[in-house]
This record gives C-alpha cells, structure tokens and sequence, in this order.
C-alpha cells in the first residue's frame, strides 16, 4: 500500500460515474487537509488526515499541502503525424487561413503526404516520445485518431502504430478510425469510390485485427457532407465501433444531427452552432466536445460552452494536438482557455476535463475523479498553486510535480 499525506486539497472526489451537466458543473468537491491511500493501482481509501487510519505502508509520500487531483483526459488527439507543419505556420501568420493553405494542397494532404514516406518503426518511435511528454503535462488517458494516412497501408499503419502504444503505455488509449479525413489526391475526382475503400476495404481489416474502437469522419463543406457522414458511421457501427464526430468546425452542415442520431459519444470542435443544433444536443446523450486550443491557434471563434451548460448540454474539453491546426497538447491550457476565453469557472472546466472528458471515452467507471477503486492515475500538483482556482489562472505553463499511480 502507498500513502500520500497532507494533502492541501484533494481535488474531484465523486464517484463520476456520468457525464455531469448544468448546476452540477459548478461544483468541485474537495477534501482539504486530505490523506489517500493506493492498493494494486487503485485507489484504495481517502479522507481526512485527522482520520488516517494507524498502518504501516510500503511507501509514504508527504505532499506538504499541495494539491492532489485525478490525471486530465485527453479524448481528441491526432498525436501520431510523421511531420510537423511549421511551414504553415509561417504562412498563417503571413496572412493564409487554415482553409486557404488547405486549398493550395497543405493541410491535411500535407501530412498525408509524409505519412506515406515514413516507415511504421519510425513513426512509432516520434508517437512514443510525444506520448511520454504528454503524460509528463498530466494527461492520464487519451484518445488518438488515425486520418493523415488515407489509404489502406497508410491507415492501417498509423492504427497498428496506436494498438503499440496501447501495448507499451500504461495508460488507457483509445483508437479512432478517421479514414474519412479528407479526400486523399488519388480519389480527387471520385469521392464515392474512397468512400466505398473505407467501408468495404479498409473496415474489415480493422475489425480482424481490433484496431479501432471508434471511428470518426470531418463533417464540414469540402470533406464529407452529413449524408456521407452518416454513411460511414452506420458502417463503423456494424463493425462495432462507436462514432465520435468532427462536426460544426467552419460550417453548420447537419454533422450534429447525423451524429446524434447514430448515438455518437462526443460530437467535437462544434465552433459554429445554431439554435436547431443546439436543440438537437439538448435532447441527446451526446458530450458536446470544445478544443480551445485549436481556435487559438488557427484564430476562429471558440464553442459557446456557458450557452450549452445553460442547455443542460454535457460538455467536455480537449486538445485536439495535431500538426496542423492544434500543436500543443498541454490540457492545462486548454483548461485556463476554456475559463479565459469561453468563460467556463474554474470548476465548470476542471470537471469538464475530468469527469465529463472520461465519461467521452467510456472510461466514467475507472477514471475522471476520486472516488474508491477507481484508477489510481494521479497528480501531484507544484507547490506554488495553493488553490484549484489557480490551475487555470497560471495559463500555459505545466501544474505537474509528479504523477503518481
Ligand atoms: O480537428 N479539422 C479537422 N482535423 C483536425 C486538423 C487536422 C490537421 O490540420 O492536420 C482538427 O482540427
Ligand atoms: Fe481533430
């Protein structure tokens, strides 16, 4: 048994089992002056110091006040990219939009281009490394999509590289199928014909070999329409894997609506919404996912999340880490993003990126809060923050002393 003691504020103890949404969303439970004690990985009993139960443990660790906190969780990330897109970079800030560099053949067909050079060793390498660092920022779960491959080798390459991952990691990784990315050059002209590698060639293969839990399609003007959306999804879904959407990043195109109706667990980015797909969220199950970060970085307007919560919308919080539109993958950021720019209280976000996030994954029984058996898939936090309100005020830097499970 491990002991952690003089814990400041034991930060989310609930038994998070689902999504939280309205009034909930405002409160954060806390124990102050707190002890927990860990068994076989799993978080074994908590409570007040003054109750600490008199044991002899194999290893005592003495927070000394600081703040001890379930592992953010990561549920939308496309970390596994041959190549960064600095280049880009350079050309949004001379004035190109995302849409305009995707356009002239960058964007996601550039990354397509160099996942099809690199070699499955290599690529399996850079993955690790950045999932190493990632963890090191207190991400204690994650979700990786496929999609910079866009054919069957490629696709197929990028999802064997996930199920490594998944192998070597002690974390809880989930893989999406994104196959439906973005049109690859091959299928320029015949949209209908990748569609069809995607469902009969591609799907196949990934239920033999158990590559996917989910699968994913961008659902925007110029990649896939609502009704190819669905399409695809229904398919995923024979196949056994739940959908999650890209949905409503530039354009409102009826992605919120295919996506409910196919029972999907998130629907993300969700930028641009209107009245009809805010009524369609608020009758669903469906967690309504933001990515901050990625408004800040391409520079669009970020999801109105205090509206959805006023909805009794369940909404969660992302990264969205990609080369392209979203390179960081510190969910501390994104967390102080959400307070700053969308107005989310600092409870309201930290739940949203806890609780709700794992509830996106289906992780809402082993992860996302404190509560008795759960994953033992903690962070310790720096000394200098006192209070939970200062996790999202110190933006943009890394809260993580030291991850303990
Ligand atoms: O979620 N919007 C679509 N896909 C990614 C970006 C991928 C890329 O630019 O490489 C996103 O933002
Ligand atoms: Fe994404």
């Amino acid at each position: 048994m491990k002991l952690i003691k003089n814990i400041g504020q034991l930060l989310q103890v609930r038994e998070g089992k689902q999504a939280l949404k309205g009034e909930e969303m405002s409160i954060l439970p806390v124990i102050k002056d707190a002890y927990l004690i860990i068994k076989d990985k799993k978080i074994y009993d908590f409570g007040k110091m003054q109750n600490l139960p008199d044991n002899t443990y194999r290893e005592v660790i003495d927070a000394k006040g600081q703040l001890l906190m379930p592992t953010w969780i990561d549920s939308h990330t496309h970390l596994v990219y041959a190549a960064s897109r600095a280049d880009e970079f350079v050309d949004k800030i001379n004035g190109l939009s995302y849409e305009q560099i995707a356009q002239r053949g960058g964007g996601i067909l550039n990354s397509v281009k160099k996942m099809n050079e690199i070699d499955a060793e290599t690529l399996y390498q850079k993955s690790a490394l950045l999932l190493k660092e990632i963890m090191s920022y207190g991400t204690g779960a994650i979700e990786i999509k496929s999609g910079y491959g866009l054919s069957i080798n490629g696709e197929l390459k990028m999802l064997r590289v996930i199920k490594k991952l998944k192998e070597n990691f002690d974390i809880p990784i989930k893989a999406t199928f994104l196959g439906a990315h973005a049109v690859p050059m091959a299928y320029k002209n015949n949209k209908k014909g990748y569609i069809d590698l995607l469902i009969n060639e591609l799907l196949p293969i990934i239920a033999k070999e158990k590559l996917a839990d989910y699968i994913d399609v961008f659902c925007e003007k110029n990649y896939f329409t609502a009704e190819e959306t669905n399409q695809i999804l229904k398919a995923g879904i024979t196949y056994g894997l739940k959908p999650k959407v890209h949905a409503n990043q530039f354009n409102s195109i009826g992605g919120i609506d295919i996506a409910t109706q196919n029972n999907a667990l998130s629907v993300d980015h969700l930028e641009v919404m209107n009245d009809k797909d805010f009524e369609i969220l608020k009758r669903s199950d469906t967690i309504a996912t933001a990515l901050p970060a990625c408004s800040f970085f391409i520079d669009i307007p970020y999801a109105p999340l205090k509206k959805m919560i006023d909805n009794d919308i369940a909404i969660s919080l992302a990264t969205d880490f990609n080369p392209g539109s979203t390179p960081t993958f510190n969910m501390n950021f994104v967390v102080s993003l959400a307070c700053i720019k969308q107005k989310l209280t600092p409870e309201q976000a930290i739940n949203a990126a806890t609780v709700n996030a794992a509830a996106s994954l289906e992780l809402e029984n082993e992860m996302g809060s404190i509560a008795i058996g759960k994953k033992a898939n903690l962070m310790l936090l720096k000394a200098y923050i006192k209070d939970f309100k200062e996790i999202p005020y110190f933006f943009a830097t890394n809260p993580v002393e030291m991850i303990i499970n």
